[in-house]
């Protein structure tokens, strides 16, 4: 059976990523295809805290659970231990591309990891950012949530019907 490792990553791993892990992996489990979900920040702001309160709320206004994730950073292991990399925004996939560099160096024969946008192949945000809704309001948060539920979808039909290669 197919199965594959995905790390979403944004900047602070406390409002986007968090979101999209938790969506991601639910919708996986509905569409039946194994996923193992995780999600880290380019920035280490926010070690070990819990997601953003308002992205919790949003989130379990919709019956995702947040609460129980921890921010961190993403780490040149995780360019060995992860199939595929999400960045919510290009200034996220600019800095996952620059470690992704550092990874090969370090770990030329382990290194694994595809790197795309979390709106890769969703053509209702077709390659769009997942804006930052960190200085934002409630409509920001319900924002997020509606992109990383379509994104994740196209994500899980793509996973379904290529290999990653
Ligand atoms: P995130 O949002 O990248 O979606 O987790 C942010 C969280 C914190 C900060 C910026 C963005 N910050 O500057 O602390």
């Amino acid at each position: 059976m197919k199965s594959y490792r995905v790390l979403c990553v944004c900047l602070g791993n406390i409002c986007r990523s968090p979101t999209a892990e938790v969506v991601l992996r639910e919708l996986a489990k509905r569409e039946q295809l194994f996923l193992e979900v995780d999600s880290a920040g380019t920035s280490n702001y926010h070690p070990n805290k819990a997601p953003d309160l308002r992205s919790q709320k949003h989130a379990l206004k919709r019956g995702y659970d947040l609460s129980a994730l921890r921010a961190r950073q993403i780490r040149l292991q995780d360019f060995c231990e992860f199939d595929l990399i999400l960045a919510m925004d290009y200034v996220n996939l600019a800095d996952i591309q620059a470690l992704a560099e550092q990874a090969k160096q370090q770990y030329p024969t382990e290194y694994k990891a595809k790197i795309a946008l979390m709106s890769e192949y969703d053509t209702q945000y077709l390659k769009q950012a997942v804006p930052d809704p960190y200085y934002g309001e409630a409509q920001d948060f319900e924002a997020v949530l509606n992109q990383c539920e379509s994104s994740s979808l196209a994500w899980i039909e793509y996973l379904k019907t290529h290999d990653l290669s």
